[in-house]
């Protein structure tokens, strides 16, 4: 596997560092190149990704608990939007969501909404940054389910 592709959004920076920090780790510990592709920075413009690719997701809800309300998202559409077009959920292998688990229910519920909605499997979370055992935790969890994606 020589790159792997990880699509994201990133306002405050956090999501951000862990996929910087992500690849870094799996640069040094088994050689893959990531390509990221930051929707922030795309203004909107969607294009296909024709390889399998990570999502990684923040939560920005406003109110609510996220129980019977409170799952109103607009901040990080782009990523929903970009991953709808063009077909691009259908190589989508998984999503991790961020966020921080003071929102209690809300805690990533955002990634777990978009599993239901493109039908692909949340395989992780991780708070804010996310720590070094995320990263060498998730990154398991990630080369695990990308091989069996490719060997479906
Ligand atoms: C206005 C606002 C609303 C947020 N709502 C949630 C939430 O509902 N659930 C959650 O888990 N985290 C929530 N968070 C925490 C963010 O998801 C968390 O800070 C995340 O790391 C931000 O990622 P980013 O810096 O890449 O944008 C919220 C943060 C802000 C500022």
């Amino acid at each position: 596997m020589p790159h792997l592709t990880v699509v994201f959004i990133s306002l405050s920076g956090n999501t951000k560092s862990f996929v910087k920090r992500l690849s870094e780790y799996l640069k040094s510990n088994q050689d893959i190149d990531i390509h990221q592709i930051n929707v922030k920075e795309l203004n909107h413009e969607t294009f296909p990704v024709k390889e399998p690719f990570l999502a990684v997701l923040p939560t920005y809800l406003e109110g609510g608990n996220g129980i019977d309300d409170g799952d109103v998202e607009i901040l990080t559409n782009p990523l929903g939007d970009f991953i709808a077009a063009h077909d691009n959920y259908k190589n989508c292998f998984g999503i991790i969501g961020s966020g921080n688990r003071n929102f209690n229910h809300q805690y990533c519920l955002t990634a777990k909404q978009y599993s239901k909605r493109f039908g692909f499997p949340m395989i992780g979370d991780f708070e804010l940054r996310g720590t070094q055992a995320d990263i060498e935790r998730l990154s398991a969890v990630i080369l695990e389910t990308y091989k069996n994606f490719l060997e479906r």
